[in-house]
């Protein structure tokens, strides 16, 4: 955890081109997919970046969209109990998240789970029905880099389990109230 904090979020624009090309993470889609697609797919409205800055410095990324949960598993008895007999859900998608290299671990993943986890509970608490926050968690065969166990501990649940690439995974936004997210 760092002890001298200056936090600023900032949507990405194009005055952002030099800061981003400096961004560094293992997961090389993911810096990809910051410097080549990011402010191409907000300029169309498919999703939309928020910038993580520490003390001027970018620390990591999210990456926001509209989306929906395939009702299956655990939640499928829960729904029709209910009556609520859709095949999908609404959802806020994080669509990607990345923490530079230079700042794991230190508390700023958690964070940006955070902003995802306030702007799809305004959404859903004041604006348009929207009862998940849903992920796809890259799998990494070391286990220090499996994003499964960081989501976890933040209290996603596995929607579908998968053995390569990516698990599904959701916070039930009305139920699963606990994000663990303390800074
Ligand atoms: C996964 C990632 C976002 C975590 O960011 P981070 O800033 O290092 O994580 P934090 O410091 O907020 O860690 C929060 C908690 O998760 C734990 N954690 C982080 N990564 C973990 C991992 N891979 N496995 C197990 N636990 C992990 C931390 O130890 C911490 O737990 P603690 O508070 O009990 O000590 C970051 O490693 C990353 O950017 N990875 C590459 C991109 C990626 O995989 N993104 C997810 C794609 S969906």
């Amino acid at each position: 955890m760092v002890s001298n904090l200056d936090i600023k979020i900032e949507i990405i624009s194009k005055e952002h081109k030099s800061i981003i090309s400096n961004f560094c993470t293992y997961e090389a889609d993911l810096k990809d997919y910051l410097v080549e697609d990011a402010l191409f797919h907000q300029e169309n409205k498919v999703s939309k970046t928020f910038l993580l800055f520490n003390n001027n410095s970018l620390v990591g990324y999210v990456t926001l969209l509209c989306d929906s949960l395939r009702v299956e598993g655990e939640i499928q008895g829960y729904f029709k109990n209910k009556n609520i007999l859709y095949k999908t859900l609404p959802a806020i998608k994080i669509g990607r998240l990345a923490v530079d290299d230079k700042y794991q671990r230190k508390g700023f993943g958690r964070r940006l789970v955070h902003i995802a986890y306030t702007y799809a509970k305004e959404i859903s608490n004041n604006y348009c029905g929207c009862r998940f926050l849903i992920l796809d968690a890259k799998i990494n065969k070391e286990k220090e880099k499996d994003s499964l166990h960081f989501y976890k501990k933040m209290n996603f649940k596995i929607l579908k389990e998968r053995i390569k690439g990516t698990t599904s995974m959701y916070f039930d936004l009305m139920l699963n109230n606990k994000l663990i997210w303390f800074f």
